[in-house]
């Protein structure tokens, strides 16, 4: 496995909570984890924290970012309009290694409205530990990437 040392996490006010149980759990595994808020709980605007995220992933200064909303739905497809980005909204494990495993994703969406915090942990633990397999998967990847305006 390729070892992940660089992880970004954000959300909206609709999960700062689970964001913050995140950030604490990946930090005690040993990951260099940069949670950009928000800190509270104050109504705020999900595309603008998914762009933040989104652009430091996208720069390389992060490995892989964990984005959080309600839903996760509002905050991946801020996400994904930034180049480069690959996100994805998980409720399950299986999908959650899958698109690390098949579409390089670069990016997770939780929902912290959909799923609780155990569940989250799982899905985020096996994202992070899921690299992408390359091969046929490659040129797949590859036709994403070349729709990247
Ligand atoms: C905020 O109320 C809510 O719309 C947001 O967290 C998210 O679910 C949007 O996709």
């Amino acid at each position: 496995m390729t070892e992940t040392r660089k992880i970004v996490l954000s959300s909206d006010h609709g999960a700062v909570d689970l964001r913050q149980a995140i950030a604490a759990h990946l930090d005690a595994q040993g990951f260099d984890v940069t949670d950009i808020g928000p800190m509270t709980t104050e109504s705020t605007d999900y595309p603008a924290h998914g762009q933040a995220a989104a652009e430091i992933v996208a720069a390389g200064e992060s490995d892989l970012g964990i984005i959080l909303c309600g839903t996760g739905q509002g905050i991946m497809m801020a996400a994904n309009k930034v180049k480069g980005i690959r996100c994805g909204v998980c409720m399950d494990t299986f999908s959650a290694k899958m698109i690390r495993a098949h579409n390089d994703a670069n990016m997770l969406a939780l929902g912290a409205r959909v799923i609780g915090e155990n569940l989250a942990l799982e899905i985020v633990d096996a994202f992070v530990a899921t690299d992408f397999e390359g091969g046929r998967h490659g040129k797949r990847v590859d036709m994403i990437k070349a729709l990247d305006i």
